[in-house]
């Protein structure tokens, strides 16, 4: 019933500490977030690695998770720790080497009116195989944005720094415009008209040897990638600043570099520039960033950021959390065919 063509290796997800086969529904329509978008998730990644998969900073996305659901009122049903339990047990039942893993905790069946008093806080955890998402080519060849004239939710007007669902109504639409319109990925502008940050995505700069991204008050999400990015400029010796990014920065910058989850580091290389719609699409400006190709400090630091996700760098080892208890079990499983899964409800967990 429930093809897995855009889920592949997706087997069995997690829900309310139960696993079901990927085919079986556990949501109804007239569900509160079906109508109002009342959720919160994260997006994390597992990789592949010598002890089985690793997932990368696991904790710092469940902490988020948190401040998520505080943001809007929500009684996470379970602790930080089972949560993280949770996410090393769907990817060991689903048998995979690598994966995005996607909780999602949202008001349930109950009532419909906007106060969701009588609906239930429901938690759900899936996890398949993703690759790069701007495209297997996109972390080699850099990609091409669209600057948009539209503006980012402002921290006046919602907590746009964490993981709110219905926030991602604005991506979906802006996204959706810059790839209809044949560019890889949209950039976002704030209330101030300066840079905010993409999709799903964070921008970072390179001006000489200081590597620069926005903070919170600019609108962007506080991004686990993007402090990843950060932290490893420094430590290869660059200087790593954080403050506003006007437009002309980001156009005139030497480097620039989307960072994400699932974005991973992938380089800028060429941005049009559609702030003035009163021209039509062949008279917006297109700028090259730097020489139009990925920059060298954007590669240095993806290269690291590769090592380090899949455990070849022993100093950020802290940042992985290992999906199974030990390499012989990893080796074990992953090794065996796939169990066969009965419909419905497991209750393992
Ligand atoms: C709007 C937005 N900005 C930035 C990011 C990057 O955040 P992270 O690096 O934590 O995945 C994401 C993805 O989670 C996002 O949805």
């Amino acid at each position: 019933m429930f093809d897995t063509k855009n889920f592949p290796g997706a087997k069995q997800y997690w829900h309310m500490g139960k696993l079901y086969d990927w085919d079986t529904r556990e949501i109804h329509t007239m569900s509160h977030v079906v109508h109002y978008g009342s959720s919160v998730f994260e997006g994390i990644r597992a990789y592949e690695s010598s002890r089985g998969p690793a997932i990368f900073r696991l904790q710092e996305h469940i902490d988020r998770f948190f401040r998520s659901a505080a943001a809007i009122n929500m009684k996470v049903p379970y602790t930080k720790e089972e949560i993280i339990e949770a996410c090393r047990l769907v990817m060991r039942e689903n048998r995979l080497h690598s994966a995005y893993i996607r909780p999602n905790l949202y008001y349930g069946y109950g009532n419909l009116g906007l106060t969701p008093r009588a609906c239930p806080v429901e938690l759900s955890i899936a996890c398949w195989e993703w690759g790069a998402y701007l495209g297997a080519e996109s972390l080699q060849t850099g990609v091409h944005t669209l600057l948009l004239p539209w503006k980012r939710f402002h921290p006046s007007q919602i907590n746009a720094s964490v993981k709110l669902g219905g926030l991602y109504v604005q991506s979906n639409i802006f996204a959706t415009e810059a790839r209809r319109m044949g560019y890889d990925e949209a950039v976002f502008l704030n209330l101030e008209d300066r840079i905010s940050e993409g999709p799903g995505e964070n921008i970072l700069i390179v001006n000489g040897r200081t590597v620069k991204t926005n903070a919170k008050e600019e609108s962007v999400l506080e991004g686990i990638t993007r402090s990843t990015a950060l932290e490893l400029a420094e430590a290869l010796g660059y200087k790593a600043e954080v403050g506003p990014i006007t437009v002309e920065e980001f156009l005139n910058a030497d480097e620039a570099f989307f960072t994400g989850t699932a974005a991973e580091i992938t380089p800028i290389t060429k941005v049009t520039d559609s702030r003035d719609r009163s021209l039509g699409q062949n008279d917006w400006k297109v700028y090259l960033i730097g020489e139009g190709r990925p920059g060298r400090i954007t590669m240095e630091l993806s290269r690291l950021y590769a090592g380090i996700v899949r455990g070849r760098v022993p100093e950020y080892e802290h940042w992985l959390t290992y999906a199974y208890d030990s390499v012989e079990e990893a080796r074990r499983t992953l090794n065996a065919k796939p169990l066969g899964i009965a419909k419905g409800a497991l209750t393992r967990y």
